[in-house]
């Protein structure tokens, strides 16, 4: 397991007695989990890569109760790991020994929504899709969509700053998050859940916990802006012949596409492979090296069916895209984004997963992966490319039948400073976690590391929010 292979030694936190847990008890009765079986969930991550040992699961449904824990945690010395949805892909999600599991999973709440300006407050664990549902009832949509929507947590999302399939049109959460309540360290609310679109009263504190993963505070409550659904959404499924062709077409798209481009996402022959075989979806085009998939969503249907078959015509005619399917339909739209969102579950099926998340140059996007084809040769079963191309966002996969030392060898630090060669970033979407603590260097400067570690003193002076996450292991 990953705490053998990447070893880390213990820091002197207090073990949890009897005494704490009638405490618990008293400040959240009968949601004090002690069950091994339950605990197991919870213990392991998501790609099964990662399991801790906690012997507790504490499920608040407020923020005071949080409030409540966090401020005896902090003078027990009791080390802490919050959990949202546990869908992480770098090991933040669990416990690395025994830290205490703090589970939003009850903190479920919408508080409120207003229909003219499409903003949302509601408590961090809410479900990403279970808002979409309750937004799109409303003829809004959330501004942003991922795999893992059925079973992360908006409060997840915004711990690890999820990018995904929306964030082409959208952006950042750094944009449509409007406010946050936090919990810090020592039991503090910090409440700016503002609603507000302007604010500039001194610093934007709530980026602080944006994509903080857990190791600044605990994220109680969210304000977020959400857009009107879209009248009119179409995808169209397309084969490319080279990665030229891919970012070619992509050019094209922002040209001939404009305003009503939502995605442009790819994935290779390879990741079309793994989800025929793991899956058995079929691939609704002719197979090709690459496939594109192109999502637009606009306010009028016609306008938006003549734009993009006037698209499809000149890619098809310009031989950027050799075959090509469209769905306007909502079931046939599903079944194609389904192609690109389940390559994450069938590369799990494949077996052992190294899993890499960079920026790049678009340009030199997909490089990366012809290079370590050729230089781990058969070692690997699978060595696949997909990811939000519109975005500069590489999803790099290698598979092998089983964790082996010596093909970890021959992908880091290489895949680190081949990134760093470019002025990349080793983390562009899934965050440091447990995985990828050690190598933040290849993408900032000492200068930032220092003062990231001293807000994080600051913030959390006795370092009990999620320890060996993030930063570098204090000693
Ligand atoms: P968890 O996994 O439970 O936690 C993640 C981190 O956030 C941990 O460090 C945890 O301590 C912290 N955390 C959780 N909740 C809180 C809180 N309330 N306050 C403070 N800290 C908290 N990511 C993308 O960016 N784009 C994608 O397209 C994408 N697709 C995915 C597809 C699949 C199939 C899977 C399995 C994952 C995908 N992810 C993607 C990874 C992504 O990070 C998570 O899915 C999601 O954002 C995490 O939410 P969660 O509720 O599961 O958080
Ligand atoms: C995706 O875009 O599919 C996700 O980020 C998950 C992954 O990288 O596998
Ligand atoms: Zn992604």
């Amino acid at each position: 397991l990953t705490c053998e292979r990447y070893p880390v030694r213990r820091l002197p936190f207090s073990t949890v007695s009897e005494e704490d847990l009638a405490t618990f008890e008293r400040i959240i009765p009968r949601r004090v989990i002690t069950d091994p079986e339950e605990l197991e969930a919870s213990n392991v991550d998501w790609l099964r890569t990662m399991r801790g040992c906690s012997k507790v699961l504490l499920k608040p449904r407020t923020s005071e109760e949080v409030s409540h824990i966090l401020r005896y945690c902090h003078e027990r010395n009791l080390a802490v790991n919050t959990q949202g949805g546990n869908t992480g892909l770098v090991g933040g999600s669990v416990p690395v020994f025994d830290e205490i599991i703090l589970s939003t999973a009850l903190m479920n709440q919408v508080v409120s929504f207003q229909d003219i300006s499409g903003i949302l407050v509601c408590q961090a664990g809410c479900i990403l899709e279970e808002l979409s549902q309750y937004v799109e009832e409303r003829d809004f949509i959330m501004p942003l969509d991922l795999g893992a929507k059925g079973s992360c947590h908006i409060g997840g999302n915004l711990a690890t700053n999820a990018g995904g399939l929306r964030f082409l049109r959208y952006g950042s959460l750094r944009g449509t998050v409007l406010g946050l309540e936090v919990v810090l360290a020592d039991g503090t609310v910090l409440n700016c859940l503002t609603s507000l679109r302007k604010d500039n009263t001194g610093y934007d504190l709530k980026q602080l916990f944006i994509g903080s993963e857990g190791t600044l505070g605990v994220i109680t409550a969210v304000s977020i802006l959400c857009p009107p659904k879209p009248r009119a959404v179409n995808v169209a499924f397309l084969g490319c012949p080279g990665f030229a062709e891919v970012l070619q077409t992509f050019s094209t798209c922002k040209r001939m596409l404009g305003e009503i481009l939502s995605a442009y996402e790819f994935m290779d022959a390879e990741c079309m492979q793994l989800v025929r075989h793991h899956l058995h979806l079929t691939s609704p085009v002719q197979e090709s090296q690459f496939y594109v998939l192109v999502e637009t969503s606009g306010s009028r249907v016609e306008h938006d069916a003549e734009k993009l078959s006037s698209f499809l015509e000149h890619a098809l005619a310009s031989g950027l895209v050799t075959d090509g399917t469209l769905a306007t339909d909502q079931g046939k739209i599903k079944m194609l984004w389904a192609l690109r969102e389940r390559i994450t579950e069938a590369l799990t099926r494949d077996g052992y997963v190294y899993k890499y998340d960079i920026s790049l140059p678009v340009d030199r996007l997909y490089d990366l992966v012809t290079d370590l084809r050729a230089r781990l040769g058969p070692q690997a079963k699978h060595v696949v490319g997909y990811g939000h191309l519109g975005d500069g966002n590489l999803h790099l996969n290698v598979t092998a039948e089983a964790f082996s030392p010596s093909l970890l060898g021959d992908l880091e630090p290489y895949v680190y400073e081949w990134t760093a060669g470019q002025r990349g970033s080793v983390s562009a979407e899934h965050g440091v976690g447990f995985k990828k603590q050690s190598v933040l260097g290849y993408s900032k400067p000492p200068e930032a590391l220092r003062l990231m570690q001293q807000l994080k003193t600051l913030l959390d002076p006795k370092g009990i929010l999620n320890p060996y996450k993030t930063l570098p292991t204090r000693a």
